[in-house]
């Protein structure tokens, strides 16, 4: 049987940050209150499109893999903030990165979408359908940052993160997964305005993320415990198996609860919150650039990794890692060279916003 395991790896931040004291002057909040009750010290806010980030983390990915552009088969691109609505932002990638004629197809299942297109990635590999499948989460959830509602703008940042697909003889990559969704509950966590509706009952242009934070909270909590549980049972391990826990990183909290509910201690957790907030998309695959870095994965380790957001959609899969964890090569992809600061960014898009709105 043929596996998909991971090969390349990589990661693309913007350089502006926004720091939890630049909201004590943009907004009544305070450092303490968004620290303590979302683990969150600051986030990055892009200059640049989703697309650029996209493709310099893609970039990077492909080097810590050794392969080149025209090697792949496929971009499947996890956002829920594209740069337009056509063309998909991940035929934009293929032509930033240079990948020949590969396909290329953006999935969105807001927070839930790197695990969602992953899944997508490993069974078109295993399948045979594709060889090298790039799969990237990337987000500039910026852009529908609403200053005006403090409950929601503290919360999210930009950024990408990306992963290269190759067959594989020996075990490795995705060994169970599960992708869920409850559309009932689609307004609790929502972006609206953006697409059909928005000339049907809405403003168009009036788009901002609303979300009913407390009820989205408690179902994570539970989902996201419950769906790690069932993929651990599903690829036959149990708990003392699971080197590491990548969970999607929406709050600090929500992340203690579910190793919690899990029963895995915070030395198998993984945690980067509070450099970045909610990239959506984007956080599970940042997190794992980071934690192959930082040496907290091994050849051969059991990962869970767990998301939960906008649809509402959870998944998680059990993904076993290959051997190698040192990159084949490193990529000088850069992003598009911007002197604006975090401040000057979001100010400046607020203000777009508002005058879209007035108008
Ligand atoms: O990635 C997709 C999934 N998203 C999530 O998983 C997010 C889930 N939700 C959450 O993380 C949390 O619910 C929040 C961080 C959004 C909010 O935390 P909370 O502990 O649930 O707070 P709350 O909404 O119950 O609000 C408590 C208080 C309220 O004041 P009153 O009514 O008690 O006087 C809010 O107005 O905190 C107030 N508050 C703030 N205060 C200072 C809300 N936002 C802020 C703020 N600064 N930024």
């Amino acid at each position: 049987m043929s596996y998909a395991a991971i090969t390349g790896w990589g990661k693309c931040l913007p350089p502006a940050v926004l720091a939890n004291s630049d909201f004590e002057t943009l907004m009544d909040t305070t450092d303490e209150w968004i620290t303590g009750r979302t683990g969150i010290k600051e986030r990055r806010i892009a200059a640049a499109e989703t697309s650029d980030m996209a493709a310099v983390a893609g970039r990077r990915a492909l080097a810590a893999a050794g392969i080149t552009p025209d090697d792949v088969d496929l971009v499947i691109l996890a956002t829920c903030t594209p740069d337009r609505l056509v063309p998909g932002a991940a035929a934009m990638v293929q032509e930033k990165i240079g990948a020949g004629s590969a396909g290329a197809v953006d999935v969105n299942a807001a927070c839930s979408g790197f695990i969602y297109a992953l899944v997508m990635g490993t069974a078109l590999v295993r399948a045979g359908s594709a060889d090298r499948v790039l799969v990237i989460g990337a987000e500039k959830l910026s852009t529908w940052i609403d200053l005006r509602d403090r409950s929601t703008a503290v919360l999210f940042g930009d950024g990408a993160g990306a992963v290269v697909l190759e067959p594989s003889d020996v075990p490795a990559g995705l060994m169970a997964s599960e992708l869920g969704s409850d559309g009932a509950l689609a307004d609790i966590l929502t972006v609206k305005g953006s697409g059909t509706e928005a000339l049907v009952d809405g403003t168009p242009g009036d788009t901002r993320i609303e979300m009913e934070g407390r009820e989205v909270f408690k179902r994570a909590v539970t989902t996201m415990g419950d769906a790690a549980a069932r993929v651990l049972a599903a690829a036959g391990l149990d708990l003392a198996d699971v080197d590491l826990l990548v969970p999607h990183q929406a709050n600090a909290r929500i992340i203690d609860a579910t190793a919690r509910r899990l029963g895995l201690g915070e030395e198998r957790v993984f945690t980067n919150i509070g450099s970045y907030g909610n990239t959506s998309a984007a956080s599970i695959p940042i997190a794992l650039t980071e934690a192959v870095e930082q040496g907290r994965i091994a050849p051969g380790s059991d990962i869970v990794l767990v998301a939960f957001g906008g649809g509402l959609t959870w998944a998680a899969g059990l993904l076993r890692w290959g051997e190698r964890i040192e990159p084949v090569g490193e990529s000088s992809a850069m992003l598009p060279s911007s002197t604006e600061s975090g401040m000057e960014l979001i100010r400046r898009r607020q203000r777009a916003r508002e005058a879209s709105w007035d108008g």
